[in-house]
C-alpha cells in the first residue's frame, strides 16, 4: 500500500494558516495516497489547537516553557519530527527563534508576511505598513540558521494603497498567504496537477 503524505505544520497562535492548509489538504487523495496534516505547537493556549479540533485533528503540544533552554526545546521538536517522518515541515506563524539543533537536522519552509529580505522578524506587517512603500507582500522560504534568510521559494506582492489601514493591509496579506502557501506546498510535493 502506498504510504500517506504527511505535512507537519508548526504554529504558535491563531492558526488561520493551519486551518487553511487543513481545508486544502487534509484527507484529500493524491493518486493512491491520502494527505494528512499534523499540527504541532509550542503554546498550549494557541487558538489553532481548537481550529484543528473542529476538523477532528489533534495537535501535538510541546510547551517551550517546559524546557530550560532553546536547545533542549529544539531537541524535543527534532525528536518528535523524526518519529513522525513527515514529507514536508511547514512553519506557519511559528514564533520561535531556532537553534542549530533544529536547523542542522530538519528541512523546513517558513511563511513570512513581508517581501523578504525586507522586514525580517516579528511584527513584519506593521513594519511594512509603516515603511512608506507602495507594496508589501508574502514570502515562503527555506529555514536556515539565520532568521528569515533562507532561499526564497515563492513571493507575492500586495499593494498598499493610500486608503489602506493596518487592518485592511493585514487582511490583504492574510488572503495572499492563504493562496500562496498551499500553491507552494503543492509544487514542492509535486502535486500541481491534481
Ligand atoms: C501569519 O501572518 C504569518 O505570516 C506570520 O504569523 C501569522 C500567523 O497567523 N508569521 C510570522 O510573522 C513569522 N515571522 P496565523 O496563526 O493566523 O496563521
Amino acid at each position: 500500500m502506498a504510504r500517506d503524505i504527511k505535512i507537519a505544520v508548526l504554529f504558535s497562535g491563531e492558526g488561520t494558516n493551519l486551518e487553511n492548509l487543513i481545508r486544502h489538504f487534509h484527507g484529500k487523495r493524491f493518486g493512491e495516497k491520502t494527505i494528512g496534516i499534523v499540527p504541532i505547537t509550542n503554546r498550549p493556549e494557541a487558538g489553532g489547537i481548537e481550529r484543528a479540533k473542529r476538523h477532528g485533528i489533534d495537535t501535538i503540544v510541546i510547551d517551550h516553557r517546559d524546557f530550560p533552554n532553546r536547545e533542549s526545546f529544539d531537541g524535543k521538536l527534532v525528536e518528535t519530527l523524526r518519529a513522525l517522518a513527515p514529507d514536508l515541515v511547514v512553519m506557519a506563524g511559528f514564533m520561535r527563534i531556532l537553534t542549530p539543533v533544529f536547523t542542522s537536522q530538519i528541512e523546513a519552509i517558513n511563511l513570512h508576511p513581508s517581501l523578504l529580505p525586507l522586514f525580517k522578524g516579528a511584527d513584519a506587517i506593521r513594519k511594512s505598513f509603516e515603511s512608506g512603500m507602495k507594496v508589501g507582500g508574502v514570502t515562503i522560504h527555506r529555514v536556515t540558521q539565520e532568521l528569515d534568510s533562507g532561499k526564497i521559494l515563492a513571493q507575492s506582492c500586495v499593494s498598499l494603497e493610500n486608503h489602506d489601514t493596518l487592518e485592511s493591509f493585514t487582511h490583504k496579506i492574510r488572503q495572499t498567504e492563504y493562496r500562496l502557501l498551499p500553491e507552494t506546498i503543492r509544487e514542492l510535493l509535486g502535486i500541481c496537477g491534481w
